[in-house]
C-alpha cells in the first residue's frame, strides 16, 4: 500500500511546509501530497483560500502579492513554499503528488512539470490530482503522458466509470465513503484506488484488508511497511 504524506506529515510539522515535506520521508512516506494555487504568478504549496488558519496573515489568498505572502509565518518560523522548492526538497527521494487547488493552475504545474521531466525527474513519480475535474482534464490535455487522479468526496452513482472515462491512473475517495464495491469496480476498471485522510492505525488496517492501493496519512510512521 502506497504511503502518502498529507500535506507533507502535518501530524508533526505546519502542513504543506518544506519542513512538513522533509518529515514525511523522515518518516517513511513514499509519497508526498500538496496542495498547490496560483496566486501572482507563481504556484504556491497551500490549501486554504483565506490565510488566517495557518499563516500569520489575513484575507483571501488568491488577492494577495507573492511577496506578501512569502514575508507570512506558516508555522515554527516556515514560509509558504513554491511548487519548484518542494520539487527541489524532495529532490528524486520521493514521488509527489499535486494537488491542483484553484482555477488557472493547469497550464503552470503542466510548465513547470514540463522543465522538471527535462531535468530527468521521473515521470512515474508525478501524480496530479484534483477535486476540479474540468481543471484537472485541461491540465491532462497538456501532459497526456502525466498520472491523473480526480478526488471525490462521496461515491458516485455509478462508481469509477466517471474517472475511466477521464482516463484516470487513479481515482482518490474520502475515508469515509469508501466501501468494497467501490475498490472493486476501480479495479475492474484497471484503476487505483487512493484513501484520504487515513491516520488510525484500525483504519489504517482496515484500508490495507479493502485492498485500496495507498493512503493520504498526517501519520506516515502508523503505516510501517511503506510500498512504492
Ligand atoms: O489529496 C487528498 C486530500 O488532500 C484531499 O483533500 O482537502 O486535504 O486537500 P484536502
Ligand atoms: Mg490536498
Amino acid at each position: 500500500m502506497r504511503v502518502i504524506g498529507h500535506r507533507g506529515a502535518m501530524g508533526h510539522a505546519p502542513e504543506n511546509t518544506l519542513l512538513s515535506v522533509e518529515k514525511a520521508l523522515e518518516l517513511g512516506a513514499s509519497w508526498v501530497e500538496v496542495d498547490v494555487q496560483a496566486v501572482d504568478g507563481h504556484l504556491v504549496v497551500f490549501h486554504d483560500i483565506r490565510l488566517e488558519r495557518v499563516t500569520s496573515g489575513r484575507g483571501y489568498v488568491a488577492e494577495q502579492s507573492f511577496s506578501y505572502l512569502r514575508s507570512l509565518d506558516a508555522g515554527a518560523g516556515q514560509k509558504i513554499p513554491t511548487l519548484g522548492e518542494v520539487f527541489e526538497q524532495v529532490d528524486h527521494r520521493a514521488g509527489i503528488n499535486i494537488e491542483l487547488k484553484g482555477p488557472n493552475t493547469a497550464a503552470p504545474v503542466a510548465e513547470l512539470i514540463g522543465r522538471r521531466l527535462e531535468l530527468g525527474w521521473d515521470r512515474e513519480r508525478i501524480l496530479v490530482s484534483s477535486f476540479n475535474h474540468p481543471e484537472l482534464m485541461a491540465f491532462k490535455t497538456i501532459c497526456p503522458n502525466i498520472a491523473i487522479g480526480p478526488l471525490i468526496a462521496g461515491i458516485p452513482l455509478e462508481y469509477a466509470a466517471f474517472a475511466q472515462a477521464m482516463g484516470a491512473f487513479s481515482v482518490h475517495i474520502c475515508l469515509d465513503f469508501i466501501d468494497s464495491e467501490f475498490v472493486k469496480d476501480s479495479h475492474r476498471r484497471n484503476l487505483k484506488v487512493f484513501v484520504y485522510t487515513v491516520n488510525h492505525p484500525e483504519d489504517i488496517a482496515r484500508m490495507r484488508a479493502m485492498g485500496v492501493n495507498g493512503v493520504f496519512t498526517d501519520f506516515p510512521e502508523n503505516c510501517a511497511a511503506g510500498g512504492s
